[in-house]
């Protein structure tokens, strides 16, 4: 695939980059088009959920080529957790399908959304956020890569060029590298967990491997065998 131009648009607080990326889309802005905001006060999750995304974090999306693999945002993991390392040398986990964790506790999230012939990809990392900037109900489950601007001793804008060099990078051009650094960063192999549908527990399991296509292998009680290829699993405690 061809190289892409890249262009990236700075904003202070937007609502959302990903709602922000659709209107420039709408008016003809190319693949390789990142929007970043240092906030947003109305930031898109996963399954319809809000995004926390208060100042001290990195809030960008990039405009891609379509791809209707599975496992578009599996790389996006493998581009955050690789730029993560290179400019802050924090070592963070990949939570299946998408989420990264640091220290056992949320510091990226990743909403993949497919536009037009395209796909807007949204990307918050919990850069140097105030742990008392995060809502109460997300106090014991997410974290920051630092804990506030004083303290963190690596500039954002770092990250971003980071991110969208190696997003840019894993999603146009032939390179499987990224598979074996998904797997086995993976962090819910060999631990139990439940499977969330709808909000509820379904099934409940262990899980036994992440494969080839980023599908998730659960070993259930009776021995059966589940493979999600989408969805959401919490660990459960022992
Ligand atoms: C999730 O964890 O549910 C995914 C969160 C994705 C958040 C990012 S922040 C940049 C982009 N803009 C949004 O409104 N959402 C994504």
């Amino acid at each position: 695939m061809s190289e892409l131009n890249i262009n990236l648009t700075y904003f202070e607080e937007v609502e959302s980059t990903n709602k922000v990326l659709k209107e420039m889309c709408d008016k003809g802005a190319p693949d390789g088009t990142v929007v970043v905001a240092w906030s947003q006060s109305a930031g898109r999750g996963r399954l319809g959920r809000d995004f926390s995304s208060p100042k001290g974090g990195i809030y960008l999306s990039m405009l891609l080529p379509q791809d209707d693999s599975m496992t578009i945002t599996a790389k996006a993991a493998v581009a955050v957790r690789r730029a993560i390392e290179y400019c802050t040398d924090r070592q963070c986990q990949i939570k299946w399908v998408n989420d990264l964790y640091y220290n056992g506790k949320k510091v990226c999230g990743i909403l993949a959304e497919a536009y037009k012939t395209h796909v807007i990809m949204g990307i918050g990392i919990n850069f140097c956020t105030p742990q008392k900037a995060f809502p109460l109900e997300l106090q014991n489950t997410a974290i920051s890569l630092y804990p506030s601007p004083e303290k963190s001793d690596s500039d954002p804008m770092d990250t971003v060029n980071e991110v969208v060099r190696n997003l840019t990078h894993l999603c146009t051009e032939e390179d499987d590298s990224w598979l074996s650094e998904y797997q086995r960063h993976s962090m819910l192999i060999g631990k139990k967990v439940n499977v969330i549908q709808a909000g509820k527990v379904t099934a409940t399991g262990t899980v036994s491997k992440i494969d080839n296509a980023c599908a998730l292998h659960i070993i259930e009680k009776d021995g059966q065998e589940m493979v999600l290829t989408t969805g959401e699993v919490s660990i459960r405690e022992v």
